[in-house]
């Protein structure tokens, strides 16, 4: 295209009618999923510091906080669960009046249609705090993979409606579909956590959720921040072991993998974590009032949609469905 004319853009940026009318991007509420934190160690909410506004939250809460959500029009949840008990395999996540099974049938029966997605992974049910059960001090990838089979139905048993394995463990989508199938859960979905980076702005969930490593880090399973090629080959596995939907974690900073992904598997659903630290810069920094909290909210859930994200997993997603409410009474 050539233009022989001075072509003036902001013609078309005059007005909020002509903005809103030429806008590419949309949010609506049905595309966000609320991660909860479900305790056993109190019975009252329980403010985390790290995340401003957010609570680990006893069964007894769920009631009200579902009945919030589903008023805001949002659909989706996305459960971690804190146990009383941890040992070395994790098998409190086994039990079936484990936390997060008893948090499933408790939003079930709350809430019946409410999409109900359990974290599949094992560092918040080990004493060591790894994603895996460990051989010394590495993780044995394939004794994990029988553990994590084995939460995924124990899940669905409990009326989850997709597993999210977020461990990083190689052949973990593989292992968990056919344990699904073999346990006639052939309708229960997989949100694979594909390419999950290891990165520093999780250090806020690992206080919400006590599943911080006693010792090393996850460079050994989760992927280096420098990489974009592995994430393609990260991505292409996951699908061809069978993920119904693919995730990119962190988000903001990953936005050009969150592209990538999308460009090259445009039939996947794909799914982008704003992750704890994501939500804690922005908070952090609008308390202190450096910025507008609710606008640095929309423009980092916008720019992540635009990037390509289908879903966006996020501590905002109360926040910004009631302000997507709000806008349309
Ligand atoms: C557990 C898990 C983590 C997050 C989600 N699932 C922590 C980690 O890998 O260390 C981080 C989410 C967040 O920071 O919001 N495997």
């Amino acid at each position: 295209m050539s233009y022989t004319l001075p072509l003036r853009l902001k013609r078309l940026r005059k007005t909020s009618a002509v903005r809103a009318m030429l806008q590419e991007t949309h949010l609506h509420a049905e595309q966000f999923i609320a991660p909860l934190f479900i305790t056993e160690l109190h019975d009252t909410p329980q403010a985390i510091n790290s995340m401003p506004g957010y609570y680990q939250l006893p069964l007894s809460a769920l009631e009200q906080e579902i009945k919030t959500l589903i008023s805001l029009g949002i659909q989706s949840v996305l459960l971690f669960g804190l146990p009383a008990e941890k040992n070395a395999c994790g098998t409190q996540s086994l039990n079936k009046h484990g936390i997060i099974q008893q948090a499933i049938r408790r939003i079930k029966s709350i809430a019946p249609t409410l999409l109900v997605i359990a974290d599949v992974c094992l560092c918040e049910y080990t004493d060591h705090g790894h994603c895996g059960i460990l051989d010394g001090e590495q993780i044995d990838n394939d004794a994990t993979l029988k553990v994590l089979a084995q939460q995924a139905v124990s899940f669905a048993e409990a009326g989850a409606d997709w597993v999210a394995p977020s461990s990083m463990t190689d052949g973990m989508v593989l292992a968990i579909r056919e344990a699904l199938d073999k346990a006639n859960h052939t309708d229960v979905a997989i949100l694979s956590y594909a390419v999950k980076y290891s990165s520093h702005f999780y250090g806020p969930f690992r206080e919400a959720a006590l599943g911080a490593p006693k010792f090393g880090d996850r460079k050994t399973y989760q992927m280096n921040p420098a990489n974009a090629a592995e994430a393609l080959r990260e991505a292409e596995l996951d699908i061809n072991e069978g993920a119904d939907l693919l995730m990119v974690k962190p988000a903001m900073q990953y936005l050009d993998i969150i592209h990538r992904i999308k460009t090259r598997f445009p039939e996947v659903p794909l799914c982008a974590y704003q992750v704890s630290g994501e939500y804690a810069m922005l908070k952090f920094a609008a308390t202190v009032g450096i910025l507008d909290e609710t606008q640095t909210m929309i423009e980092s859930l916008t720019a992540i949609k635009r990037a390509g994200a289908d879903l966006i997993i996020t501590y905002f997603a109360k926040d910004i469905a009631a302000y997507l409410q709000d806008r349309h009474e």
